[in-house]
């Protein structure tokens, strides 16, 4: 019932999807993912998958995996449960645009799909010229839809390996990497060194995960200091631009986060919030803020 209700997000060559999503289906602790016909199925750490589901996947013959939804774990890779086994990486399509995934590159597969909606909207915000800005950009995948509306991109990830990986999707879409602009490093660091530069940017996507580092060891808690990136990021925003500003940290209300942010930007910017994509029927965890100036 719950994979059949989701038939309809496939429309307009999409088929990456949340198809179970724990108790907003009625199956607490249980999360089934397809990329393209590749099932990944989550739990929490401590949990096995009910006997029942295993046989329901058995019967399915999709490649299925498992993953332990962990804190501990950060660099386990799914393991395999039943069907053909993966072999390296695949693509899949969102909206007609190809990223590559990977059940064996560690815990995260190279795609947020709780941001599709907001991937859509960024590629629509992107005419032609605008210069985009993507920080945290972890495998590019904002940035290739920017690109795709016409931007003008800059990645900016402190791992050169999912630096890689975005140049990969870049090219996956037929985008000239040449044509655009890689920085690896501390994203604080950056957008303080862009303002001494004077560069700036019609649009800036800031997804920051919860609990970082930058580059001299400070430590950056979401809940204190969104609104100060969001600060130091407005400082290279040309007049007019947008920010896409996002976090999935469970204990705070989207109210807190906007107030935060509009706190520290000093009234410059317009607010509108974004539910979750229709696929994710539990908890919506991730909160996605638009300023607009
Ligand atoms: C949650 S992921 C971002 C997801 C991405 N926005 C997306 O939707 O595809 C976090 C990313 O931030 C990067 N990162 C963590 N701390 C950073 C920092 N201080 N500066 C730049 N990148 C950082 C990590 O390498 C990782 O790729």
């Amino acid at each position: 019932m719950a994979v059949r209700s989701r038939e309809p997000l496939r429309a307009g060559r999409t088929d990456a999807l949340r198809l179970i999503d724990g108790l907003g289906d009625g199956l607490p602790n249980v999360i089934i993912e397809d990329f393209a016909g590749h099932w990944l199925l989550s739990t929490a750490e401590d949990r096995e998958p009910p006997p029942w589901m295993l046989r329901w996947l058995e019967g399915r013959g999709m490649p299925c995996y498992h993953k332990r939804l962990a804190l501990r774990r950060k660099d386990s890779s799914p393991e395999w449960l039943c069907g053909e086994r993966v072999n390296g990486a695949f693509q899949i399509l969102e909206h007609g645009v190809a990223f590559e995934v990977s059940f064996s590159s560690g815990y995260s597969q190279g795609i947020f799909l709780d941001q599709r909606d907001n991937r859509a909207e960024v590629r629509a915000r992107s005419a032609a010229g605008a210069r985009v800005l993507n920080t945290f950009a972890y495998t590019g995948a904002f940035s290739v839809c920017a690109a795709l509306g016409g931007a003008e991109t800059t990645t900016l990830d402190l791992s050169q390996p999912y630096l890689d990986w975005a140049r990969r999707n870049m090219s996956l879409n037929g985008i000239d990497t040449e044509a655009h602009h890689f920085c690896r490093g501390d994203a604080f660091h950056w957008l303080r060194r862009f303002a001494r530069q004077g560069r700036s940017f019609d649009g800036i996507i800031l997804d920051p995960p919860t609990f970082s580092r930058d580059d001299k060891g400070r430590v950056f808690r979401v809940e204190r200091d969104f609104g100060g990136l969001a600060e130091l990021a407005a400082g290279v925003l040309a007049p007019g631009g947008w920010m896409l500003c996002c976090t999935n940290l469970r204990k705070m209300t989207s109210a807190a986060f906007e107030r935060q942010l509009l706190e520290k930007t000093g009234g410059r910017f317009r607010a509108s919030r974004r539910p979750m994509p229709g696929d994710f029927t539990d908890q919506p965890y991730l909160k996605s803020v638009w300023l607009d100036g």
